[in-house]
């Protein structure tokens, strides 16, 4: 159903920033042409650049306006105010709350407020500190509008900085009122994992341990650190992509039904689930957990360096550009099932999917070559690139013949519906200002996936003298990530 949010003015802080420049400023203008946010719809930008609204409008022109719209575009920044000012100077708030009365007063937002908070994370608790401070954050109990507050990835460095943050921000913000955002839980094939399972009567019954041999997730990326060595060596793999998506994806795949769709409902079975995840122990990790580090080879087309050559890296840096894990779940639904994950830079693919593996045929009445792979249908969700589901069956190949081969039936999002898929923090974004915290992860599950990765992390940090195993540029990771699955008499999906 199409839904039109009310009026509203988005704060930005990190208005000059490379999350703004590359998905807010385009996602919002997106919003905006196809007439998805009201007239009025006001952005003030802080951070300390100097630069008055004009300028601020035009560098944002070309940041934005790629397709020569240029009468949308000139209605649209109309809307944008700029506000150079250090977030760290309480002062800085005083000069806000005059400037944001001031603008909802000329362009009547109904004093409905949106922060947005994409700065380096380190300052996410002072600015949450300060905005309380100077009540900005409380909504008034006479029902002037509503506030909220879009909180980016990373919510933490590790468990006990995550709950420092959320300590902060449920001192001065209602929980409903807080969207920790996790981008891939706004793309059309996340979102379809649970209409897929919950809308669909076939595959609920099987989508169990009994027919579930085990689930595959990956999340490869065949570019490096791409200048960002700095930013990658205070967080490795664990950090920017385990913690946060792909526990997600596993809360999904692996939650309850929920009685309805309401945001809460939702909310507790992903929490439900993250609980129930099996936390590994110290001693389990060197069995359970692998990482590895990209060293030179070849990735689209291109010779690339190894991690350790890439600027702003440490020569001796143990940072992990690739971790593969087993997880178990603890539940009558999915014990026995492994669920292994993998992700990684500088592979030799970029793929996001979510291989649901099904138990082999009890007993095969034609023949097949040794490792055909026949046996067992997959389910694949692809979440990028080109979104869809596939389902693997065996099928006859055409002839005087029982031979069978792996043959796809295919689902493409572009192919069914068409190539323009709204983006994810176009919905992401539209859906916050909607009041919908569905597709934002709630306190619990953030505190309850740092819990399952913190022993992991302690425990590579604690080990300063194992070496990191070392996989080529353009490989599938090192080839302990193999053995992970060869232990378990099975093998990572050839994608
Ligand atoms: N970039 C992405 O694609 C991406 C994706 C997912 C999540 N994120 C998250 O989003 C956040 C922002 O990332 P980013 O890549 O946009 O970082 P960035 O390019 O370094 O931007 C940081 C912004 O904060 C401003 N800033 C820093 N200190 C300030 C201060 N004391 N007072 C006022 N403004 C200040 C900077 O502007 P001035 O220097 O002009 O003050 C700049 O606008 C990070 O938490 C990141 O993890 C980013």
């Amino acid at each position: 159903m199409s839904r039109s949010p009310e009026p509203s003015m988005m704060v930005i802080f990190g208005g000059s920033g490379d999350l703004t420049r590359r998905k807010l400023i385009p996602s919002l203008f997106r919003l905006s042409r196809s007439r998805m946010i009201p007239a009025g719809f006001t952005i003030i930008a802080v951070s300390r650049s100097r630069m008055t609204d004009d300028s601020y409008r035009e560098m944002l022109r070309s940041w934005a306006d790629k397709d020569g719209q240029n009468e949308t575009w000139n209605n649209f920044a109309q809307g944008i105010f700029y506000m150079s000012a250090d977030y760290r100077d309480p002062a800085t708030y005083e000069r806000l709350k005059e400037l944001m009365s001031k603008k909802e007063a000329e362009r009547r937002t109904g004093a409905n407020r949106l922060y947005y908070l994409a700065t380096p994370p380190a300052d996410y608790p002072d600015i949450v500190r300060h905005l309380g401070e100077n009540g900005l954050s409380r909504e008034d109990s006479g029902g002037a509008g509503w506030i909220r507050i879009i909180i980016e990835k990373p919510f933490g460095y590790d468990l006990a900085s995550a709950r420092e943050l959320n300590h902060e921000v449920s001192f001065r913000f209602e929980e409903r009122q807080v969207y920790r955002i996790d981008h891939y839980l706004g793309k059309e094939t996340v979102q379809n994992i649970l209409v897929f399972r919950f809308a669909n009567g076939i595959f609920e019954p099987i989508w169990n341990r009994q027919f579930i041999d085990s689930i595959q997730i990956t999340a490869s990326e065949n570019i490096g650190v791409e200048g960002r060595g700095t930013y990658y060596e205070q967080a490795g793999a664990l950090r920017d992509m385990v913690q946060n998506h792909i526990m997600q994806l596993i809360a999904l795949v692996a939650m309850e039904p929920p009685p309805d769709f309401h945001p809460d409902s939702v909310r507790d079975e992903k929490s439900k689930v993250l609980r129930s995840i099996r936390r590994i122990a110290p001693e389990e990790v060197s069995s359970l957990a692998v990482r590895g580090q990209y060293g030179r080879g070849f990735t689209r087309g291109k010779e690339v360096v190894g991690y350790l050559e890439e600027p702003g890296v440490a020569p001796e840096s143990r940072v992990e550009t690739f971790a593969a894990i087993r997880f178990n779940i603890d539940n009558w639904r999915w014990a026995d099932v492994p669920f292994y994950i993998r992700t990684g830079k500088n592979m030799a693919k970029g793929v996001t999917e979510i291989a649901i593996i099904f138990r082999e045929t009890p007993h095969l009445i034609f023949r097949q070559e040794p490792g055909a792979g026949i046996r067992s249908n997959v389910l694949a969700f692809r979440i990028q690139p080109d979104e869809g589901i596939t389902l693997r069956i065996a099928a006859k190949l055409p002839g005087q013949t029982t031979e069978m081969r792996p043959v796809n039936m295919d689902f493409r999002y572009g192919s069914t519906f068409g190539p323009h898929l709204a983006g994810a923090y176009e919905r992401l974004l539209l859906d916050c200002m909607l009041g919908d915290p569905t597709l934002f992860n709630r306190i619990d599950s953030v505190e309850a996936s740092w819990s399952l990765i913190q022993p992991i992390l302690d425990t590579w940090k604690a080990d300063q003298s194992t070496p990191i195993p070392q996989y080529e540029s353009g490989s599938w990771g090192p080839t302990e990530s193999d053995q992970l699955l060869a232990r378990d008499g099975r093998a990572w999906r050839l994608l």
